[in-house]
């Protein structure tokens, strides 16, 4: 399997796009026909189960990996979107119920967490494991090296950019392995009227290759409110398709397919 296949998603900082981010990929690569397992591995702040509609047909999750060690990870699945029955998604358990198994095992929560991991990896039935995770870098430096491609989400401000340059360390430390910057919510006006961090900038600033940039899209935060996938031809979208030929390797210019944001791409960089 290509190393990409095993793709985590991390930032020192909550709230800079990591579970949209997640989520754009894995439909992104649902759309290229792969076979997707989505993991939340957000335990106090999850939110995947409600991005993805999924929250009333959730009734197993991560925890149950741990129980129950001969169950079939096929049925602590769900396959949220009717239209892309290849993309599979498993919650992230109540952090009441993995503080409790870590107690049962005497063992840290984080250990658990990557024996969960562990065990996601050894199943066989997909193509692509992306694993959404936390703010902050406890979770993510505890599984980094079982990963052969970790994607860091920042948006504009210059605290999520130096939460991203500090994941970069931190994970590299950790054994993390082709880690790539995504720039999310980007809002091109904003660099226009406020003067705040262009592309470039920030890329500078993270020291960390960038894969792409995901525009400010009104309509993906309306399709999330309902628990849906924005369509295939919305801004950010067509952002993510961009971004995960990039991880497959086919070269895509910045801004392809994004309109005006495409136009205007000098004043963006
Ligand atoms: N491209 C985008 N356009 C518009 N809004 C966006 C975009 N990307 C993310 N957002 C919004 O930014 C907010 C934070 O995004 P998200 O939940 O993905 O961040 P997170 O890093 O996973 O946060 P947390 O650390 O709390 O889990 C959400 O309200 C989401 O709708
Ligand atoms: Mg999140």
């Amino acid at each position: 399997m290509p190393s990409y296949s095993r793709l985590l998603v991390a930032s020192a900082k909550g709230g800079v796009g990591k579970s949209t981010t997640a989520l754009g990929l894995a439909a992104a690569f649902a759309r290229k026909n792969k076979r997707v397992l989505l993991a939340d591995l957000d335990i106090t702040s999850r939110s995947l189960d409600m991005l993805t509609g999924a929250s009333d047909r959730t009734v197993r999750d991560i925890a149950d990996l741990l129980t129950d060690s001969a169950a079939d990870i096929r049925r602590m699945c769900t396959q949220p979107f009717e239209e892309y029955p290849n993309l599979s998604f498993i919650a992230a358990c109540s952090p009441d119920r993995l503080a409790g198994l870590a107690e049962k095992y005497g063992v840290r929560e984080n250990t658990l967490i990557r024996e969960a991991v562990i065990r996601l990896l050894s199943y066989g039935e997909y193509d692509m494991l992306i694993c959404d995770t936390g703010g902050g870098c406890e979770i993510p430096a505890a599984i980094a090296d079982l990963f052969g491609f970790t994607v860091i989400t920042a948006e504009q401000s210059m605290t999520s950019v130096r939460a991203a340059e500090y994941a970069a360390s931190r994970l590299e430390r950790a054994g993390a392995l082709q880690m790539r910057l995504v720039i999310c919510g980007f809002d091109l006006t904003s660099v226009k009227r406020e003067k705040r961090a262009g592309v470039i900038e920030m890329i500078d600033r993270c020291a960390l290759p960038c894969l792409g940039v995901v525009p400010y899209d009104r309509k993906l935060q309306k399709a999330q409110d309902n628990g849906e996938l924005p369509d295939e031809r919305s801004l950010s979208a067509m952002a993510y398709a961009n971004i995960a030929g990039r991880i497959t390797g086919v070269e895509t210019p910045l801004f392809h397919g994004m309109g005006a944001l495409y136009r205007r791409r000098a004043l963006a960089l």
